[in-house]
This record gives structure tokens, C-alpha cells and sequence, in this order.
């Protein structure tokens, strides 16, 4: 009978904690007709913290670096977080010093993920990342093994547990962001700087990983447009909704004639479509392939168990003896991403505009569509909130009027926003929305 496979842990907040909870609850079932796992090590900021956990029976490490290397283990789980410094030095630690690493962090990976998959080849070690994209949803496992026979189209979904929760509450209780922020915080389901999640930076690193099985592409987050939500205002969600939407953080990733497009932005999707149900922390993630057609994998995105679910289901593999390519193919075959400008995107969109309410205004912002060839498919204004019948004071005071768009290009809707701001219409910048029909 093999030796267990030795386990450290690196980083015990809500995920490491649930992950070295779940590794002592079901011990002896993942060890079932394989190779047993056994938690050695462990190491995080603070030791005397009270985490429902117990740790005695383990080595304790101040440095995760030190227990990267340590001789007593022979797999590294990096729960830490960031790109760069202590996650990245432990990581390449173990590496370096043959040990298979399992980690749940995509910043790591979206920043390094070549070079480390390269040197876990070189080493002949396995560096597993399920937790990181999507939380508890196997997707990652699904794009690299369950989908080897097809040629993917498009990977788009939900990647974001914080950013769905806090538009699904916006919308749902007309809470404020920063309420829902808040309570996100306290779930454990944002990052240790929500800036990731809100910013839309937590999407785009994990849209990077999905890319790069999707595609057999080199990862490269940079060629990601991202926009994040917080200038989603409860009156965008309020106008959405009475236009038959809901407000989503998508992330997408597609084949297009000039390359592959990625973006993450906040979508108008109808409220009708698979992708407006999805509320709350869950993640829906859903892939065009040319055999299958297409999948929707929906599940908890985070959160500490449904992560820990991921991490151990990888620790697992590598008890198991599963090593195989980390991006699906040998890096060498790995190809450069040929990146799509996102100028080239086309797609209706939602614009609201703060006008200045004096005669004509709507009317040249209408021309000035019209002479960028875009259709408008609807036109809304709203009254203010308190009528005046003094037509100077009326012009110095804004009030909301929202379009949406037939499919056009951003080129077009860009450069025609330009010139409305430069006619002096509008009291504000111009929130611009993209939809997605589908
Ligand atoms: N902050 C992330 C989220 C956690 O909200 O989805 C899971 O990666």
C-alpha cells in the first residue's frame, strides 16, 4: 500500500480552513480505493487564531516558503492569494522542489501561469488549480478532460460571486452598494481587496485560465477588456428592469474572425434568458463547443466550503497520480493569443445620459446617433423630479433620458458619445451598457 500523500497548507482563512476541515472529515473516504491524504503542515499569518479547526496534529510553518520546501511533504496547497510575493515565492518553492501544487489563485496564475506550468512540466509535478475559476463549479476539469473532443466556440458566464450577489440585492431589496458590499464581505465571499471583484479584475483573471483550456492559448489576462460595476446606479437597475433586463458582470470569451475576444463588463441580458436567474454568490458558466453544442455548468462561485469542494477534488487527483498538463496541452503547443480589439465588438447597447433639459437637446443627441448610423431601438426620458416652468432654470438642470441601440459597433457608439459630449448636452458622462441577447 502506498504512503498517504503528505498535504501542507498554506493560508487558513475561510478557504484553507474549510479545506483543512473537509480533509479531516473525509479522510479515509478520499483515500478509498487509492493513495490516503494526510494534512502534515500548515501555515498562516496569525497561529493563535480560533478557526473551528484543529491543527495540533500538524507541523506549524511561519514561513509557507519554509514549508514549500519542507522534505515532509509531497503536495503544497497554496491558499495565500495575490500575485506576486509570498504566494508566488512559496509556489515556485515547491516546484522547484518537486512537490505537486494544488492553488485556488487565479491572480497567481492570470499573472504567471505560463511560467509556472512550465516549471511544473519541467519537474514533472502537477500544478492543479480547480478552485480558481467559478468557485465550486468543476469547469476547469470540464474545458481540459471533459470536453478533450471538441473545439470550443465561446466561454462566457458569471465568474464573480461578489458582483452577482451585490446586483442581485440592488436590484431585489434596493439596497446600496456599499450595504451589499458589505454583507459580501462577511460571507467570505469577496476578495481581501473587493477592488478585485468590484473592478472586475477577479473576472478577468479567471476568464484568462477558461481562455487558455478553452483555446489552447497561452494565458494572457492583459488582452482582457475589463469594466467592473461600481458605476452601476439603482437607477440603471431601476431602467433595466422596466426595458424587460437584468444587470449581470459577464465575463466572455469567443472566437471571432480578427482573434479571440475576451471582455468582462457589466451586460444587460434579458430578464427572461437562463443567465437573469442566476442569482446571488452563484456562478453560471456556459460553453459553445462544436460537438457537444452547449453546456451551463451553475453552482456556488465562493464561499469557503464550495472552494475547499474544488481544492480537496484536486488534492485527490494528485493522490490518484493524475498529472497531466496544466493547460490542457504541453506549454511548447500552447499557442500565442491572437487578441480581438474590443473596437471591433458589435452589439446593441443601453445609454443613459444626463441631458440638460432645454429644448432641442435630446433631438442633436438623436442626430448624432443617426449620423453614426446607429438604429435606436428605444428612447426613454424621464421627467424631473420636481417641475419648473422657468425655462432658464430648467436648462442648467439635468434629467435622465436612456437609449438602447440595434447591433452596432463600439467604434461607432465611442465616437458618436464623443461628439455628444463635445455639443455640451449633457451634465455628466454618459453610462454606456452593452446587451447580450442570447
Ligand atoms: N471573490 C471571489 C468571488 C471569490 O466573489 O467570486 C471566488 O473566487
Amino acid at each position: 500500500m502506498d504512503q498517504p500523500l503528505r498535504v501542507g497548507v498554506a493560508g487558513l482563512g475561510t478557504v484553507g480552513a474549510s479545506v483543512v476541515r473537509i480533509l479531516s472529515r473525509r479522510e479515509n473516504a478520499l483515500g478509498r480505493g487509492g493513495r490516503g491524504i494526510r494534512l502534515v503542515g500548515v501555515s498562516s499569518r496569525t497561529r493563535n487564531r480560533d478557526r473551528g479547526i484543529d491543527i495540533d496534529r500538524c507541523a506549524w510553518f511561519d514561513d509557507p516558503v519554509a514549508m514549500a520546501r519542507s522534505q515532509d511533504l509531497d503536495c503544497f496547497v497554496e491558499l495565500i492569494g495575490g500575485s506576486d510575493g509570498v504566494a508566488k515565492a512559496a509556489v515556485e518553492a515547491a516546484l522547484d522542489a518537486g512537490k505537486h501544487v494544488v492553488t485556488a489563485n487565479k491572480a497567481l496564475l492570470a499573472a504567471h501561469g505560463l511560467d509556472l506550468a512550465k516549471l511544473a512540466e519541467k519537474r514533472g509535478v502537477a500544478l492543479a488549480f480547480e478552485a480558481s475559476a467559478a468557485g465550486g463549479i468543476p469547469v476547469v476539469k470540464t474545458l481540459r478532460e471533459a470536453l478533450a473532443g471538441n473545439e470550443i466556440i465561446r466561454v462566457s458566464g458569471i465568474l464573480n460571486g461578489t458582483c452577482n450577489y451585490i446586483l442581485s440585492r440592488m436590484e431585489q431589496e434596493g439596497l446600496s452598494f456599499a450595504d451589499c458590499l458589505a454583507d459580501a464581505q462577511r460571507l467570505g465571499y469577496a476578495e481581501a481587496d473587493p477592488t478585485f471583484d468590484v473592478g472586475g479584475f477577479d473576472t478577468a483573471h479567471k476568464l484568462s485560465i477558461l481562455a487558455s483550456l478553452a483555446f489552447g492559448t497561452e494565458i494572457d489576462a492583459d488582452a482582457i477588456y475589463v469594466e467592473g460595476i461600481s458605476s452601476i446606479t439603482p437607477l440603471d437597475l431601476k431602467m433595466a428592469d422596466d426595458l424587460g433586463f437584468r444587470i449581470k458582470l459577464l465575463g466572455v470569451a469567443e472566437r471571432s474572425k480578427s482573434g479571440i475576444e475576451q471582455r468582462v463588463h457589466p451586460t444587460m441580458v434579458p430578464k427572461d434568458s437562463a443567465i437573469a436567474q442566476v442569482m446571488g454568490v452563484t456562478n453560471a458558466v456556459t460553453i459553445d463547443a462544436d460537438a457537444v453544442g452547449e453546456i451551463t455548468l451553475v453552482g456556488p462561485g465562493a464561499g469557503g466550503d464550495a472552494t475547499a469542494s474544488a481544492v480537496v477534488a484536486d488534492i485527490s487527483d494528485v493522490a490518484r497520480g493524475r498529472v497531466g498538463a496544466p493547460f490542457g496541452l504541453p506549454t511548447a503547443r500552447l499557442d500565442k493569443l491572437k487578441r480581438a480589439p474590443m473596437q471591433r465588438h458589435e452589439g446593441g447597447y443601453y445609454v443613459r445620459l444626463s441631458v440638460l433639459d432645454r429644448p432641442g437637446a435630446a433631438a442633436a443627441i438623436a442626430t448624432r446617433l443617426a449620423q453614426a448610423d446607429i438604429s435606436l431601438e428605444s428612447i426613454v426620458q424621464r421627467r424631473a423630479e420636481t417641475p419648473n416652468d422657468d425655462p432658464e432654470q430648467r436648462s442648467h438642470r439635468a434629467v435622465p433620458v436612456v437609449l438602447t441601440t440595434y447591433a452596432t459597433s463600439e467604434t461607432a457608439i465611442r465616437a458618436a458619445l464623443e461628439k455628444v459630449i463635445a455639443d455640451g448636452h449633457i451634465a455628466e458622462a454618459p453610462q454606456l451598457i452593452r446587451i447580450e441577447r442570447e
